[in-house]
């Protein structure tokens, strides 16, 4: 079929709501590593897709889920060693305490599971988010991502989630000249736990770096004094690691790492079963314990032994390959040259980031930030049509989100960052 018979089906077969990428859809037929091919056998340089982690279609995954496939594939009510031994392997690159898993199918069923478990632990139901967060796409995750629930379509936040704002030094109500600023976002945390009167609190749910919110690094402490004052008034702190764990940040396995603090429960999702569905949600004893409170717990297909056999090769892919260290050089220099921009191009107001997960912010006014949002779709849609796969996100969809596979070289940061700055002098 051509890509425009595709497309026509796809409207009348498929959801409206389903969005489509580029104002010129891109058909893709095959991936491999950072590349994927359109059905013309056009390659494109993937500089977005962080799900296909380890790279698109690696052997090594590809080999595991087929071998595993025609093995055997089953669900948790047998025992296994393969789902014994993904559990030691996930455990063993998270700190002591985190030493219990489940296996899901998607990052929004590991969330879903996750508030369960804090539920059944604190037996309260209040929880803290931050502003612009995304957790995933079921009723109750709808409820605690502002992102969706203050959107077009959104109804809002149900009365037991309570939104602080997001510690956005660049954009955020507090800015970085305010040397106050990270300790007035700690102080929101404080109001809401102090006016919650007879409400207890559950907990406090965070991605480590805010994606949706715009590639947010937060202040240093931050996550250290809000995990503090949630566990003191009772509630416990979840981290979403969806889009940031595995190696991703360069500097540590996890985000919440490079903050120093050690969440109750990690979300796990997209990157660990490189395009295989599989989500996890790793938790303390105790909490595991609060759980198994006579409900049993099942999932269909949540650690099945095909998902158990895939999540094993992509881990000992990201730590074989040292895929955590190379994030680590090829994107400290993408982000030095992506920062050498910015004395080029007044239409960049930040750039931000760490490894291979970086944030381009664009503005109309470097005083103002007044938020160069189509500018931003622009230059996503140019740099497709150069064969290079970029996406916008932040509240004002105008940061360019850089986060390859992570097999993504020193040279194709070089050649993203040439059309950048070809794309950039072209749009005036
Ligand atoms: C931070 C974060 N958490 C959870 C989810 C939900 O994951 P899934 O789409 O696999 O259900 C996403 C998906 O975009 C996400 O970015």
């Amino acid at each position: 079929m051509t890509k425009a018979e595709t497309l026509a089906r796809r409207r009348q077969l498929l959801g409206r709501n389903l969005s489509i990428a580029y104002q010129n859809p891109i058909k893709i037929v095959r991936g491999s590593m950072q590349y994927l091919y359109d059905d013309e056998g056009r390659e494109y340089l993937d500089a977005y897709n962080n799900v296909a982690h380890v790279g698109h279609c690696h052997p090594r995954v590809v080999q595991a889920g087929q071998q595993q496939m025609a093995v055997l594939n089953t669900n948790t009510r047998y025992l296994s060693d393969l789902i014994n031994d993904y559990a030691a392997r996930l455990t063993a690159t998270l700190p002591e305490s985190l030493k219990v898993c489940f296996f899901v199918n998607s990052g929004s069923e590991a969330n879903e599971l996750a508030l369960r478990l804090a539920r059944a632990h604190t037996s309260a139901q209040d929880l803290i988010v931050l502003d612009y967060a995304y957790h995933g796409n079921t009723n109750t995750l709808i409820d605690i991502s502002p992102y969706k629930h203050n959107g077009p379509g959104g109804h809002g936040a149900p009365s037991w989630v309570h939104s602080v704002p997001l510690p956005d030094l660049y954009r955020g109500h507090y800015k970085a000249d305010d040397p106050e600023a990270p300790e007035k976002y700690v102080q929101h945390v404080n109001e809401v736990v102090e006016s919650l009167g007879v409400r207890r609190l559950c907990g406090f749910i965070a991605e480590s770096m805010p994606s949706v919110g715009g590639q947010i690094f937060l202040p240093e402490n931050y996550l250290r004094k809000v995990y503090s004052r949630v566990r003191s008034a009772g509630g416990i702190c979840i981290a979403d690691e969806v889009q940031t764990g595995y190696g991703r940040i360069g500097t540590h396995f996890w985000g919440f790492e490079t903050y120093g603090v050690v969440p109750d429960i990690v979300v796990l999702g997209k990157p660990i079963g490189n395009g295989h569905p599989i989500g996890a949600v790793i938790t303390t004893a105790e909490i595991a314990d609060s759980f198994n409170n006579g409900m049993e717990f099942f999932s269909t297909f949540g650690g099945n032994n095909v998902s158990c056999a895939i999540g094993i090769a992509v881990l000992q892919t990201v730590l074989e390959e040292g895929l955590q260290s190379h994030a680590e050089s090829v994107g400290s220099q993408l982000l030095q040259k992506l920062r050498e921009l910015v004395t080029e191009f007044d239409i960049i107001g930040d750039v931000r980031g760490s490894g291979l997960f970086l944030g381009v912010e664009l503005v109309r006014d470097r005083n103002t930030k007044e938020p160069a949002t189509e500018e931003a779709s622009s230059v996503v849609n140019k740099m497709r049509e150069q064969g290079i796969l970029l996406g916008t996100d932040g509240p004002f969809h105008n940061v360019l989100k850089i986060r390859p596979p992570m097999p993504f070289t020193s040279s194709d940061g070089d050649r993203l960052v040439e059309m950048l700055a070809k794309t950039l002098t072209e749009l005036g």
